[in-house]
């Protein structure tokens, strides 16, 4: 008899990840919301290996300089892909810059788009609308995805009436060097809208990994506490940040110490990411405000991006 359950359970579950395999979208046009520093990425990624992109911003300045810094990167990628073919390198260039069209009207667009990868500013108002809005000309089939680094992908998707096509899709910094990506499912998420996400990012050239929607899905979890704990044993006096990072490089492994890190990452982003963490839950210790980094934010030194943060920078 348990035997025969067992056989019968195994039959059921392939057959029905069988059919959830069979019914998963290809997706063949996919609008990127945002030009900045990570939809410029995802849009390039995205066009250079064969998709037909809309990338979508508030104006027309912001839109030609991401194709500006699109074209350079693409430039630097044909450079090393085509060593010794410089005809094909331009080809290559050209190519991936025509699959690519601008647009300041996301509604416009979004009517014949199969995906929808929102990179705007990581404010849940500010994405909520977006996405109730686009809710409303996105064909049924359409299915939205965020990029949110800190956000719960629930939240979000709770704007729209399709929860079930609505999933976390988080690319890492730089896009086209980074080879991660986070899918996010939530409890509404379909087996097939998932499924797709994962095969949508191995045909970015990705390597995608499943996570539930928890608060910093996983990089971010484990690495926003410990650059904040580094910065603490810092504040504390324990140590100065130049031994904490040749401590974590030389006697960790870690290619970057947790200072040069969150100058990379941006002391904004970092302590964005805190805080909002910390308002979820304040009891946990990791999860506690730094006041050398609340300060340094409040005097524009943001990391790299700045020239100043822990270190200063050319
Ligand atoms: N920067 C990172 O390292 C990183 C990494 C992973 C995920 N993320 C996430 O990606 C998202 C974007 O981050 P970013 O660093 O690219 O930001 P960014 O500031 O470089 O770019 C955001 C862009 O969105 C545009 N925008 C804002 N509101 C818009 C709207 N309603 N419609 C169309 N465009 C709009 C802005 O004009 C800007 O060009 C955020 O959610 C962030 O948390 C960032």
């Amino acid at each position: 008899m348990a035997f025969v359950t067992r056989q019968f359970v195994r039959s059921v579950s392939s057959s029905s990840a069988a059919s959830a395999s069979a019914k998963k979208i290809t997706f063949k046009h996919v609008t990127v919301i945002g030009a900045g520093l990570m939809g410029s990425g995802i849009a390039q990624v995205a066009a250079a290996t064969g998709h037909k992109v809309a990338l979508v911003d508030l104006t027309e300045d912001i839109l030609a300089k991401s194709k500006k810094r699109i074209e350079e990167s693409l430039r630097k990628v044909a450079k090393k892909k085509f060593a010794d073919n410089p005809e094909a390198a331009d080809e290559f260039v050209e190519k991936t810059l025509s699959s690519i069209s601008t647009s300041t009207d996301a509604a416009s667009v979004v009517h014949s788009t199969d995906l929808v990868v929102e990179a705007i500013a990581e404010n849940l108002k500010v994405k909520n609308e977006l996405f109730a809005r686009l809710d409303k000309f996105a064909a049924e089939h359409t299915v939205f995805a965020s990029n949110t680094s800190s956000l719960q992908i629930t939240g979000i998707a709770n704007a729209t009436t399709r929860q079930d096509r609505f999933a976390g899709l988080h690319f890492f910094n730089p896009v086209p060097i980074m080879k991660l990506v986070e899918v996010i499912k939530t409890p509404m998420t379909s087996q097939k809208t998932f499924e797709s996400l994962m095969d949508f990012s191995k045909a970015l050239g990705k390597h995608p990994v499943a996570c539930k929607d928890t608060p910093g899905f996983i990089v971010n979890r484990l690495l926003v506490p410990y650059l904040s704990e580094a910065i603490r044993l810092y504040e504390r006096g324990d140590a100065s940040k130049e031994d904490i990072d040749i401590a974590m490089k030389l006697g960790a492994g870690y290619p970057m110490g947790p200072f040069e890190l969150t100058d990379y990452v941006g002391l904004d982003t970092t302590k964005f990411i805190l805080d909002g963490w910390h308002e979820m839950d304040v009891q946990n210790p990791l999860f506690q405000p730094s006041p050398i980094l609340n300060k340094l934010v409040a005097e524009n030194k943001l990391g790299k991006k700045t020239g100043e943060g822990f270190y200063k920078y050319k």
